[in-house]
């Protein structure tokens, strides 16, 4: 595993999008596993640029998103199909035929679970999956206790979500107890894993994925038996790393490190 410390939020944000990025000048066709949340706002918010400024193409680019919460409609302003929209798929070229996002209002879940799956697997898998982490160390909706080999299936989200999301919506309850995941081991399929962390209420669930023991406890531990995974933190997010030192003696050691 890589960690990459960058010293706020910003400079988080252009690492990530420079690792797409990368992934995309190599691969043109290249699928994008997408995340949501607050976190990966900035990377997106990069992609556009750059998007706009013509150093990137997404024009042969398929997409997977990690979750959907169930219940919500793809127009409701709190699904994720809403917030990939507004955040990102409207401002770049992939095609519409190649977004794909769990359905939050399939009649039948398994069934979609099982598709969404079987067309990941059709697509060639996902050559790169963006993560974020939740303050209970989650990875998608991979609430703590799920398994490790866990694939996309409904999960129940656990308090701390439910009080973490809380700040989207009006009130409390509004927040969906249930949501359609990929699981920790769909997410291990993935080539390559670029996971993005800020601020301080991030730096104990960072602490654990990067440095504790791999658990079912803190499912973004499992990025550890992942080859290829890279954790691009802020300052604030990496304040509980005890290896914090030698993963910046690396990063500035590394031949070819954009220095920013
Ligand atoms: P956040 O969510 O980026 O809004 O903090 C991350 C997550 O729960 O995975």
């Amino acid at each position: 595993m890589e960690v990459v410390i960058k010293r706020d939020y910003d400079q988080m944000s252009k690492a990530a999008a420079q690792l797409v990025v990368d992934v995309l000048n190599t691969k043109p066709n290249a699928v994008l596993g997408m995340a949501t949340g607050s976190t990966p706002l900035g990377l997106y918010q990069e992609l556009v640029r750059l998007y706009k400024a013509g150093h990137v193409d997404f024009s042969r680019v398929t997409t997977f998103n990690l979750d959907e919460y169930v219940g919500l409609p793809a127009n409701h302003p709190q699904s994720y199909h809403y917030f990939m929209r507004e955040h990102f798929f409207q401002h770049v070229n992939i095609p519409q035929h190649n977004i794909n996002i769990p359905s939050g209002t399939t009649s039948n879940y398994p069934a979609f679970c099982q598709w969404y799956e079987g067309r990941i697997a059709e697509c060639g898998g996902i050559d790169l999956q963006i993560l974020g982490i939740g303050s209970d160390g989650h990875i998608a909706f991979n609430e703590p206790g799920s398994s490790l080999s866990s694939r996309t299936r409904l999960k129940t989200l656990s308090k701390q979500t439910i009080d973490d999301n809380a700040r989207f919506f009006e009130r409390r309850e509004s927040v969906p107890v249930y949501a359609i995941t990929m699981g920790v081991g769909t997410i291990l399929d993935a080539r390559r894993l670029v996971l993005v962390a800020s601020g301080k209420t991030k730096a104990k669930a960072i602490a654990h994925a990067v440095e504790g023991p791999v658990t079912s406890m803190v499912t973004a531990s499992a990025i550890q038996l992942h080859r290829d995974a890279t954790v691009i933190v802020d300052g604030e997010a990496a304040a509980g790393l005890t290896m914090r030192e030698y993963y910046e003696f690396i990063y500035a050691a590394k031949p070819a490190a954009p220095r920013a």
